[in-house]
């Protein structure tokens, strides 16, 4: 049989603790390993002064976790360098926080390198290798060179950015060269499917062959969107779990006589949570009659403390979400919650259950998982409603949201008026047509469809015919 080899830099086997760290990364490829025999290839998060290229492997529930640890100047230079301080900065439109350092580049192939040294003995002819996200986007270069002739698929779970975007990157070419030794690469989107194809045809010469592949630097490769999804029957089954029901119990005890606005971030400033808190800042401030009706939560566990931006947005957040409660609680009342903890899915599933309004407004975001987890969570009798930003991958397939603009506290506040005076036909509405997608479009039909698909790729040709 066919093994599934799936490498990311975040490894988060499942648990069943509930400990796993937070990002969609992890949590959508736990949910699509498990039902495959294969491997899951990684980053320990540890890190040793000299690289040893040890190998730990562990096998829980069913997916077999093999990790390796990094050198501490790979940490610094190509994961808090080149992965979070350039490319995550740039795929997300902030070319004015991204950092181009030459030692970042370089780490960034060095790690690269290693992890293709270390994964190819544990490489079988017939394998199929899955590649996930920007970390890892020369390692097919880097196990081609040593000699590795399997199919190889890379999927991107940020956004891929416009042309004119993209071009800041110094040494882009490279980059986008090396997703060439690749047999399918997917995106989460069409809009970003496109603006791939507007690179290659444009700044790299290439050229399009009927409807998905593409020749350029004398390879070629297949491009498609993918959209990713939650595990949706695993999430039916964590909404009806004790924990749930407790924590969805315990919110709806918080908030009586009150609507209970949620929110469910990694803290990052992609996330849009600035405008989200001065968007409720302004709700509150222009209606006073609905100051005592409202209990705003933000739930926001701490992401890549290593990098001063996610230091300042951090410092940033705990003054926007200070002078909030400064103004407008009282005695026996505040009317904003913000956590810095990371909860357990299934506790998750019992807030989002609780809440009138999930609001889900990232300035960019590949897809974001949140907005779905927010939607299945719902009573179908009395759902919330989903405020979400247009900028993220998900809005796509979630037109019957309340879709607003993220940079506008404005809209942001006019659609939490909107989505607390709307009534309940018009929700239930909405609701069932996105929970309809959630259901359909989920994790393991987004699995499903990228394996076929690089099932699907003949052999490898390495010259252009
Ligand atoms: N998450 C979690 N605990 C928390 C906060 C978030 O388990 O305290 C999970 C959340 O349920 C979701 C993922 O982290 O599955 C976040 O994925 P998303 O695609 O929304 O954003 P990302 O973090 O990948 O940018
Ligand atoms: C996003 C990225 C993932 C990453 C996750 C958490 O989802 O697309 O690749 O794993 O954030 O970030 P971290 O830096 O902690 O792995």
């Amino acid at each position: 049989m066919t093994r599934l080899i799936v490498v990311s830099n975040r490894v988060n086997p499942p648990t069943g603790a509930g400990e796993e760290s937070v990002g969609g990364l992890a949590m959508a490829l736990a949910a699509a390993l498990r039902e495959y025999s294969g491997l899951w290839f990684g980053w320990s998060g540890q890190s040793t002064p000299t690289f040893t290229g040890q190998l730990s492997m562990q096998k829980i529930e069913g997916v077999t976790a093999a990790t390796i640890d990094l050198e501490e100047s790979d940490v610094e230079e190509y994961y808090n360098g080149y992965a979070n301080k350039t490319l995550w900065p740039l795929f997300h439109y902030r070319t004015d926080i991204a950092a181009y350092d030459r030692a970042f580049n370089e780490g960034y192939q060095r790690a690269n390198r290693r992890f293709a040294e270390t994964l190819r003995p544990l490489i079988e002819p017939d394998d199929l290798i899955w590649i996930h996200d920007y970390h890892l986007i020369p390692l097919a270069r880097e196990l081609r060179r040593l000699g590795l002739k399997n199919r190889m698929g890379f999927f991107l779970h940020v956004p891929w950015p416009a042309y004119q975007v993209f071009v800041t990157l110094p040494g882009h070419r490279q980059l986008v060269e090396s997703m060439f030794d690749y047999d399918l690469v997917g995106f989460q989107t069409e809009d970003y499917r496109q603006a791939f194809e507007e690179y290659v045809l444009s700044e790299a010469g290439g050229e399009k062959v009927g409807d998905d592949l593409f020749k350029a630097f004398g390879r070629s490769v297949r491009v498609g969107a993918f959209p990713i999804g939650i595990d949706a029957p695993d999430f039916a089954r964590l909404i009806k779990t004790n924990r749930a029901r407790r924590m969805r119990d315990l919110m709806t005890a918080c908030t009586v006589f009150r609507h209970l606005i949620v929110g469910v971030d990694r803290l990052d400033y992609s996330k849009g949570l600035e405008e989200r808190f001065t968007g409720f800042e302004r709700f509150l401030a222009a209606d006073p009659d609905m100051r005592r009706e409202v209990l705003m939560l933000q739930i926001a566990p701490v992401s890549r403390e290593s990098v001063e931006a996610y230091q300042e947005i951090r410092a940033r957040l705990d003054a926007i979400s200070g002078r909030i409660n400064g103004e407008y609680a009282d005695v026996d009342w505040a009317p904003f919650r913000y956590v810095n903890k990371n909860y357990r899915r299934d506790e998750l599933a019992g807030i989002y259950g609780a809440a009138r309004i999930g609001l889900v407004t990232p300035l960019r975001d590949g897809m974001n998982l949140v907005a779905k987890e927010f939607v299945a969570s719902q009573n179908p009798e009395d759902p919330g409603v989903l405020i979400l930003s247009r900028f993220a991958g998900a809005a796509r397939q979630m037109k019957e949201a309340l879709l607003v603009n993220p940079n506008s506290p404005d809209e942001i506040a006019d659609a939490i008026r909107r989505g607390l005076a709307m009534d309940k036909p018009e929700r239930i509405r909405r609701w069932s047509a996105l929970f309809d997608n959630v259901q359909r479009e989920d994790v393991t039909a987004w699995r499903d469809a990228f394996v076929d698909a690089l099932k699907g790729v003949e052999e490898r040709r390495t010259a252009l015919a």
